[in-house]
């Protein structure tokens, strides 16, 4: 057959009637593999993703999931018997890259541990825990903030690190007590105007502050605001949406989960107006028994944007997994429904239809 007829014979097929197989042309998305929250989830080299606590970064036309590398045995230091804080030695951050935010490959361990330094922040011994990396468009970095801490959780500090590429690797450049105080569960945010904030549990976990960065987002500005004050709250996340700022947050009950909580302001610096438990469905009060880590705005889709969580397997937290679902705007607030399966497809019905 010439290459004239070609475009003739495709026309064709697509045209056949009968319900096999249906070829939408219009559809810019292509249809993925389900997101299955919950469930054991493996990257393309067949391995369960290892990047807990984490968050996500979009550069370049691809999405980068930085997170703590969790391996080895689990275990219960006598210092955290109190609390049930089970602990892995720290392992650093780990690094995937996807195009599509289902199929991720693994990257490594950009962040990498430092078994041989005992007094390294990044000692396996210490804490390393919940990392967010933004891109400086001035210094054209790659800046990661870390909490870091002891076994016992008692130095409570952020850690910094820059790379050059998204994929590391990160070089650290040391912890601070922010504004004097400590710091522990945190998120970094940016917003369009390219300035960035970080957003952490402070005074003994008692309130949330937000600290602006320096342009160089390397340090404290020394600009912050005390924000849901004694509401204890942990796992914070922040993300803008039709110009104002968007809340989730936790409860501080360690690895156990607790319901969610959520709010609104006009300005990052508050006030915030808090509305609630946002998620609906079986577990909903335990927010499906996970607990938040950071919010995804989908490329291209203003009003897309995932919820992305953390199900702890205190006992195995090697074995904790992801519980990524939609989050749905609606009557000047959001939800978030639970969903044993589903699609990040074009069209809202199909990405709010349980597949199962
Ligand atoms: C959680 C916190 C986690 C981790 C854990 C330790 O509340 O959100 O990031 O620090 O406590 O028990």
């Amino acid at each position: 057959m010439t290459n004239r007829f070609l475009p003739l014979l495709v026309a064709a097929i697509l045209c056949l009637p009968g319900p096999a197989v249906r070829i939408s042309l219009a559809s810019p998305v292509p249809n993925t593999s389900p997101f299955r929250p919950g469930e054991v989830w493996l990257d393309t080299a067949g391995h369960p993703i290892n990047a807990h606590g984490g968050g996500i970064l979009l550069h370049q036309g691809i999405y980068y999931w930085y997170g703590e590398n969790k391996q080895g045995r689990t275990f219960l230091p006598e210092s955290n018997k109190s609390w049930d804080g089970y602990r892995v030695e720290a392992g650093g951050i780990r690094c995937y890259s996807s195009k599509d935010l289902v199929n991720w490959r693994d990257e490594g361990v950009v962040l990498r541990p430092e078994p041989n330094e005992p007094t390294s922040d990044l000692h396996p011994s210490k804490v390393c825990e919940r990392p967010k990396v933004v891109f400086n468009q001035l210094t054209r970095k790659f800046v990661m903030w870390v909490h870091i801490d002891t076994e016992d959780y008692q130095s409570a500090r952020a850690g910094v690190a820059t790379a050059d590429y998204p994929a590391g690797p990160f070089q650290y450049l040391g912890s601070v007590n922010p504004e004097g105080q400590d710091s522990r569960d945190q998120t970094v945010f940016q917003d369009n105007d390219t300035k960035a904030y970080r957003i952490y549990s402070s005074e003994n976990n008692d309130t949330t502050y937000v600290s602006l960065l320096t342009d160089d987002y390397l340090k404290h500005s020394g600009k912050f605001a005390r924000v849901f004050v004694k509401r204890r709250m942990e796992a914070q996340v922040v993300f803008k949406h039709a110009n104002r700022y968007w809340f989730i947050g936790s409860d501080c009950t360690g690895w156990d989960p607790n319901p969610a909580r959520c709010a609104v302001a006009n300005s990052i610096w508050g006030p915030w107006t808090e509305l609630g438990n946002p998620c609906r469905g079986p577990q909903a009060e335990d927010t499906f028994m996970a607990q938040s880590t950071f919010v995804i705005p989908v490329a291209g889709k203003p009003d897309v944007f995932i919820f992305m969580a953390d199900r702890w397997n205190k006992s195995d937290l090697p074995d904790s997994r992801y519980v990524w679902l939609p989050l749905e705007f609606k009557d000047q607030a959001f939800r978030i429904p639970w969903r044993d399966a589903w699609r990040l497809n074009a069209s809202k019905e199909d990405r709010t239809a349980n597949l199962r």
